[in-house]
């Protein structure tokens, strides 16, 4: 590839060379420089000029140019409010006008302490009013969906919040109504911001005016910690940085990694974390001692059962990922397992890493997964790469992807294949002792069922009541936010998971540690120190946005599979879903209601419309559902999530008017 043309711009004297095209704003941050922007934001598309904060002036034009507009030209000079007393007055002026209705709510308002609009009054905003009329009042906050809270008497008018919905999640459901001064945001036809993205317009608000319900009042940005991590809640990994205080989760936020996530969270990501506090949360071991009731008991008499029912067992134990297992954790349990010459069950057969960036998917053509399910519920913003290719007319080869069901397939088919343990997949019959581990495992009916018909079952789970009645001995889970550890990623690449609260209960390494000890088994209770034996390179390497790994090779010979096509019913875990999000009453408007969804072609030909009931038939059996049109699904492909109309199996499908 040839070098990039390079140009000089001048900034404030100081002489920048940036690549032909470089907007001005980042050619002034390569000067190090800051011009203050309100509704700049390059991931939303083509600057709008909407809010003209970032006023500069350049030689040569006589009247004050808005900068985010501009790209670098060679020669071109430009003092910014810094030195310019012209741009300084047009700051200060644009300041006066965008404040002549914002209401005085910096004192109460969530965004205080971290708003641009708070910051860039400090700087050049006036010191008092000339205006002697009152402010335009309006009611507020207005929830736009049980996550977010609209006040419209912050808003500024810089459409971030819209230009997001209409360009990159693709909903249309946040817009602009109105015209002139009566302009303000609101939901499409005042129905909830229903969109799985929803939250990223939170974060997007330069100000105030759109605030999550679960934040507000909780904290303020000086009293917060921020931990650097990885979401573990499905195969894409998005970069977060979780804010804590005083030991408690208050919010999650993106940590633009540009290859991953470009700085996007799925609201399943951003808003799960209140399940940390769930009810049925389990703080102790539990061990069964009369038939359905259990004791609560020290962890040494936990381990020295667990000791018992592994050494009764010998071979025949069996252990049932879940797939949200760290690596490290993954790879001590098959260390453990190995040892007493026991089985691994993984999560899914072959989790092939796609062995390159999502970020490539915005130059593929087209983007569908191997089995027909929706990208957006498997993998959400893997599906948001493949929209920006698709916006943008890409003309890349097209990819058929094969999506993980799980966070962490990847890395603990790897991890169990480092540690050496027999794997298998269907089983004949139960084994006499089965460690089901993980919150998703415990909860899949198959896993129950031969819990159920084994000797003695260990569950290793954060709610209750995902292993009352079945198991024998359980043993406190914790999450993604309480661990250290790292995950592998649908790529094939391994993150750093950090610890960002402290568990109720020992993480799972910690005592895995002292149980293998018993068996002889040399395992560290430490993250890090697994962690070089597994991958054979220090922890630390790992780093803050870590590059595509090369240690989990790609196994992939068939990531790009064509799969048949036709019509036919197609089962998918929707992404609301599974142990945390059922423990947060705030998803459940998100949940998917037991629809069947059809393309807008084929409901078109069968004339249905969105809530008619239709007739579905697929192997001998039928259901009545009501329609749903979801836009963006292949023609021929009928979707019924997880959880509804069991008896449907997938296959060859025929769905008609009743
Ligand atoms: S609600 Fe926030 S993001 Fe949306 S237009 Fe108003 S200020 Fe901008
Ligand atoms: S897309 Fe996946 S990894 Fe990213 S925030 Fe959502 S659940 Fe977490
Ligand atoms: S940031 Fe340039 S016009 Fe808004």
């Amino acid at each position: 590839m040839s070098a990039p043309e390079l140009v000089g711009v001048t900034i404030d004297g100081r002489v920048v060379e940036v690549p032909k095209g470089t907007g001005l704003v980042e050619a002034a941050l390569a000067a190090g420089i800051e011009i203050p922007v309100f509704c700049y934001e390059p991931r939303l598309g083509a600057a709008i000029g909407a809010c003209r904060m970032c006023l500069v002036e350049i030689e040569g034009m006589p009247k004050l140019q808005a900068g985010c507009t501009l790209t670098a030209q060679d020669g071109l000079v430009v003092h910014t409010a810094q030195t310019s007393a012209k741009a300084e007055e047009g700051a200060r002026a644009m300041l006066e006008f965008q404040l002549v209705n914002h209401p005085l709510d910096c004192p109460v308002c969530d965004k205080g302490g971290e708003c641009p609009l708070q910051d860039l009054t400090f700087r050049y905003g006036p010191g008092n009013t000339r205006m002697s009329f009152s402010k335009l009042t309006m009611d507020k906050p207005i929830p736009i969906s049980p996550h977010i809270a609209l006040d419209r008497e912050r808003c500024i008018l810089c459409y971030r919040c819209t230009r997001f919905s209409e360009s990159v999640a693709e909903d249309g459901e946040l817009v602009a109504v109105n015209r002139g001064a009566q302009s303000m945001i609101a939901t499409f036809e005042d129905e909830p911001y229903r969109d799985r993205f929803s939250g990223n317009v939170i974060e997007l608000c330069p100000v105030g005016a759109l605030t999550s319900t679960e934040y507000r009042f909780e904290a303020r940005p000086w009293e917060i910690q921020s931990v650097p991590s990885v979401c573990g809640l499905c195969p894409v990994g998005c970069n977060i940085a979780v804010n804590t205080r005083e030991g408690k989760v208050k919010r999650i936020l993106s940590r633009n990694h540009p290859e991953v996530d470009q700085g996007w969270l799925c609201d399943k990501g951003r808003f799960a974390f209140p399940s940390l506090r769930a009810a049925d949360r389990i703080v102790d071991p539990l061990l069964r001692v009369r038939r359905r009731g259990f004791d609560a008991v020290s962890w040494d008499d936990a381990l020295d059962a667990a000791e018992r029912m592994l050494r009764d067992a010998g071979s025949d134990v069996l252990v049932e990922l879940s797939g949200s297992e760290t690596n490290e954790l993954a790879y001590g349990l098959a260390k453990l397992v190995a040892a007493l010459g026991g089985t691994m069950r993984l999560p899914e057969d072959d989790p092939a890493p796609l062995g390159r960036p999502l970020s490539s998917l915005a130059d593929a053509s087209s983007v569908a997964t191997e089995d027909g399910a929706p990208l957006e519920e498997a993998a959400p913003v893997a599906a948001l790469w493949a929209k920006q290719g698709r916006r943008n007319g890409a003309d890349g080869p097209g990819v058929t992807l094969r999506v993980p069901r799980t966070a962490n397939g990847v890395g603990v088919a790897h991890a169990v294949a480092r540690a050496g343990a027999k794997t298998s997949g269907s089983l004949l019959q139960a084994p006499a002792l089965l460690i089901v581990s993980g919150d998703d495992a415990a909860a899949e009916p198959p896993v129950r069922e031969l819990a159920e018909a084994s000797g003695s079952v260990i569950a290793l789970t954060m709610f209750q009541g995902l292993a009352v009645g079945w198991a024998d001995l359980v043993l406190p889970g914790t999450s993604y936010l309480e661990r250290d550890g790292s995950l592998t990623n649908m790529e094939g690449r391994t993150q750093r998971l950090r610890r960002a609260v402290i568990p109720p209960a020992p993480d799972e390494l910690a005592w895995l540690a002292k149980l293998a000890e018993r068996f002889g088994v040399e395992l560290s209770a430490h993250a890090p120190v697994v962690h070089e034996e597994l991958f054979g390179r220090p922890f630390e390497e790992l780093g803050e946005r870590a590059p595509l790994d090369v240690a989990v090779p790609d196994t992939s010979g068939a990531r790009h599979l064509t799969r048949p096509r036709g019509s036919r019913l197609v089962r998918y875990r929707p992404l609301f879903s599974g142990p945390a999000v059922e423990r947060v009453p705030k998803f459940e408007f998100q949940r998917p209601n037991g629809d069947v969804e059809l393309s807008p072609e084929q409901a078109r030909e069968l004339g249905v419309r969105g809530g008619d009931v239709v007739t579905v038939r697929t192997n001998g059996t039928s259901a009545q559902l009501r329609a749903r049109i979801r836009r963006g699904l292949e023609p021929g492909v009928v979707l019924v999530a997880e959880g509804a109309a069991d008896e449907l199996a997938p296959g060859d499908v025929e769905v008609s008017r009743p």
